[in-house]
């Protein structure tokens, strides 16, 4: 089945077209328009903005992906759509598209949660699949792969239960799932979530935005041995609720004790091995407490996979903490997490996940009708 995706919930348009055979993905279209230019000289998303910017993009990205794809409309067997949460001026150009194709083309709608799409991308095939590892250093624009076919099939690797702790700019939830399209959440953030903190604390070190990819490049350029002020060259920052016996986070601290220490240190901004410094402790503080606590949750509700999801997944340090801990501590857990390309937001894990729902309706027939009642809600629950 041909399955074509929409998502415009927060600052990126994106459009894929996928293709299902016995259970295998094929990505034939990957279309993501960013925004990151224009909202970055605001130091953050603004959603009147985003709208104006999808309204003008969703047409020609919907195009895009249809040549790319070398499809017709009528090619299309289910439309899917980020439905919520997010910024609904911005979701309601997505929707509304969405509906009107549906109607025109006469085919079926469904509406995907933002997460529940993030928590999909770990089942799309590996690009290094898709592309042949010789091939990949040449594909500049991993955005725009197309017509490319994957040896195994990723989902066929996933087994329940799963434990996936989703990291994104809006979300940070440790949530188990017992089997397809069931979540619980089991913890959650109490205040700010993480890419929230990755992106006000770069703001606070003048590093711009989005802060997730700069501070992690950041880190990376800090070593052990580097000096900067008079007296001060070691950084300590809190690990909020590291200790605390729920699963819940708690990420405003950590971004207001980055501030205090700016503001007691304001000379040594222009300072890169001090901004290096924050930036490197900054990031393993939250590693150190996403970490500890899934650990703690994985040894509690015992999953045989554990997952990473959203879009602070492309954190490299995230990505191989987790990774060893899990081979250290549960070695017989499988550790699964997506592509870079497919961490941050896309509509290749909005068809992935429109699937999975599609599979599991009983009235497929009903969902020709969904164009006249699919709503759009900013804080839509997963479920
Ligand atoms: O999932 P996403 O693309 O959008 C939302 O659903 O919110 O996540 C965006 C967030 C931003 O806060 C951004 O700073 C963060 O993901 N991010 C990263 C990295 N790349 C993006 N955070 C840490 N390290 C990264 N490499
Ligand atoms: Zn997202």
């Amino acid at each position: 089945m041909i399955i074509l995706g929409i998502e415009t919930s927060c600052d990126e348009t994106a459009c894929a077209i996928l293709e299902e055979k016995n259970g295998s993905f094929s990505v034939l279209a990957n279309i993501v328009s960013s925004q990151i230019a224009l909202h970055s000289a605001w130091g953050g998303v603004v959603p009147n903005l985003a709208a104006r910017e999808h309204l003008k993009n969703i047409l020609p990205v919907i195009n895009e992906a249809l040549k790319k794809a070398k499809l017709s409309s009528n090619e299309i067997d289910l439309i899917t759509v980020t439905n919520g949460p997010g910024l609904i001026p911005a979701l309601l150009i997505g929707v509304e598209t969405a509906k009107t194709l549906s109607y025109l083309w006469q085919k079926p709608l469904i509406g995907i949660h933002h997460i529940e799409g993030h928590i999909y991308a770990n089942f799309i095939p590996l690009e290094r699949n898709k592309v042949g590892v010789n091939l990949k250093s040449q594909i500049s624009n991993l955005k725009q792969i197309q017509n490319s076919k994957s040896e195994k099939e990723k989902g066929e690797e996933i087994k329940f239960p799963i434990l996936c702790l989703v990291v994104s700019g809006g979300h940070t939830q440790l949530i188990f799932m017992k089997k397809h399209l069931h979540y619980e959440i089991i913890g959650e953030t109490l205040d700010d979530a993480v890419g929230e903190a990755f992106d006000k604390t770069a703001r606070i070190l003048g590093l711009g935005y989005p802060g997730g990819p700069v501070i992690s490049t950041k880190a990376t350029e800090w070593t052990s041995n580097v000096h900067f002020g008079h007296s001060m060259s070691k950084i300590t920052l809190p690990r909020p609720m590291i200790s605390s016996k729920d699963f819940n986070f708690s990420f405003s601290g950590l971004k207001t004790a980055v501030l205090y220490l700016v503001k007691k240190n304001e000379k040594l901004l222009s300072d890169k091995n001090f901004v290096s410094a924050v930036c490197h402790e900054f990031q393993s503080a939250v590693c150190d407490v996403l970490i500890s606590k899934t650990m703690r949750a994985a040894k509690k509700y015992n999953p045989k996979t554990i997952m990473l999801a959203g879009g602070v997944s492309a954190n490299t340090q995230l990505r191989q903490q987790l990774g060893a801990s899990v081979k250290d501590e549960l070695p017989h857990a499988s550790y699964i997490i997506p592509d870079i390309s497919y961490s941050v937001d896309n509509a290749v894990m909005i068809a992935v996940a429109g699937f999975f729902r599609y599979k599991s309706e009983k009235n497929k027939k009903g969902l020709r009708d969904n164009w006249k009642k699919l709503a759009t809600s900013a804080n839509l629950k997963l479920n």
